[in-house]
């Protein structure tokens, strides 16, 4: 019997989809004999049933396009806004999963994407899914397709931004993606040789910058490059945002607890407003943004793209499903979905890539 797939791409886009749906759609169409069609715009596509035939025309020529093919979505199936409300749509879904005699979805996502495919998998579907996200958070994969297009994004930038700011003798603060981890600011720090580094997982203190910053204004080096990732926070931030946690936690609370707001942009403005006041240079703010989701794969983008998308056809061969396929050295590996879902890949403190930008000189602000 024929087996009959479904796929889709849910969350922020990336380069690399497109590559992975081509990966897993001709290992399946031409390897494997099966059927296969597309879901439109993530779990929303599949809950109005909104299909795209997916065959050997429709997945020429897609190795090198950014973006998805069927379009994206954040929209949950157990929390999908219809008309206003946000409703459970999973038995919706799931009519539809079997009117389209699916014997396996297949998932493109980020985290919560494999939060979502765990909970369809505990709904009776048969799911296997790919990790994907610039950020490169997804748990027990040692990578995640559009990381490597985004890092080269981003490093080119810093290495744009340091001409200008040495020729102004200025402080350039680069708000890099990474809301929940902070991979590619570490990444690309590194490799455009930032001279501050602020991620998520180091709080650091605007002080601290600030003196690392005159520090290199002392020996002649009067610009600084600081990359900081869109979740880095104060200590001070940090702090607040625990006691936040705690009190929601805290099921004696009475009071509803406000979430800080935590605008991205507007910290990282204000933080370039801080150094200049507190450093005497000049500071100016660049916000990359969807910069760096956007645009063509990167080779090895498209290499891991291909090759976990191929896996994944391996497994719905099988009829291995419930797992996500991750990236291990030159091959992949099946990961549980209940191992990967709801946990966030962050940077250890202690991780070979801080330790080595450490030993380079580079500041972390703490
Ligand atoms: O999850 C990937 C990501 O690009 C994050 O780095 C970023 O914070 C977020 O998506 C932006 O989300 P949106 O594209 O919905 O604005």
């Amino acid at each position: 019997m024929t087996q009959s797939i479904g796929i889709l791409t849910s969350g922020g886009d990336t380069p690399g989809l497109n590559a992975a749906i081509r990966g897993v759609g001709k290992a399946c169409l031409s390897h494997y004999g099966m059927h296969i069609i597309g879901f439109r715009d993530g779990f929303r596509g599949l809950m109005e049933n909104r299909t795209m035939v997916l065959d050997g025309d429709t997945l020429s020529g897609i190795l090198t396009k950014g973006g998805t093919i069927l379009g994206t979505s954040r929209d949950k199936p157990h929390k999908m806004p219809m008309n206003g409300k946000v409703l459970d749509m999973t038995e919706t879904i799931v009519a539809n999963y079997h009117a389209n005699q699916l014997d396996c979805l297949v998932c493109l996502g980020g985290g919560g994407t494999m939060k979502n495919a765990l909970r369809l998998q505990q709904a009776g579907l048969n799911i296997v899914s790919l990790p994907k996200t610039i950020d490169n958070d997804v748990a027990l994969t040692e990578t995640t397709f559009g990381f490597d297009t985004a890092l080269g994004i981003a490093t080119d930038a810093i290495d744009r931004l340091h001409s200008t700011a040495h020729s102004h003798h200025r402080i350039i603060v680069v708000e890099i993606m990474g809301h929940r981890a902070g991979w590619l600011a570490l990444g690309a720090g590194i490799a455009g040789g930032a001279d501050v580094i602020l991620i998520p997982e180091i709080p650091y203190q605007v002080e601290a910058v600030a003196d690392a910053i005159k520090a290199r204004k002392r020996k002649g080096k009067p610009f600084s490059i600081v990359a900081v990732a869109e979740g880095a926070l104060t200590q001070e931030e940090f702090a607040e945002q625990q006691a936040v946690t705690a009190r929601k936690k805290d099921k004696k609370a009475k009071e509803v607890v406000a979430e800080p707001e935590l605008v991205y942009a507007e910290r990282t403005l204000r933080l370039a407003h801080q150094l200049e006041l507190l450093t005497g240079l000049e500071s100016r703010p660049t916000i990359l943004g969807h910069l760096q989701r956007g645009g063509t794969p990167s080779a090895a983008d498209r290499l891991l793209a291909t090759r976990l998308g191929t896996a994944a056809a391996d497994l719905i061969q099988a009829k291995q499903y419930g797992f996500m396929v991750a990236a291990r050295g030159e091959s992949s590996t099946p990961v549980a979905l209940e191992d990967v879902a709801g946990q966030v890949k962050t940077v250890p403190p202690d991780h070979p890539w801080v330790a080595s930008a450490r030993s380079v000189g580079t500041s972390f602000g703490d």
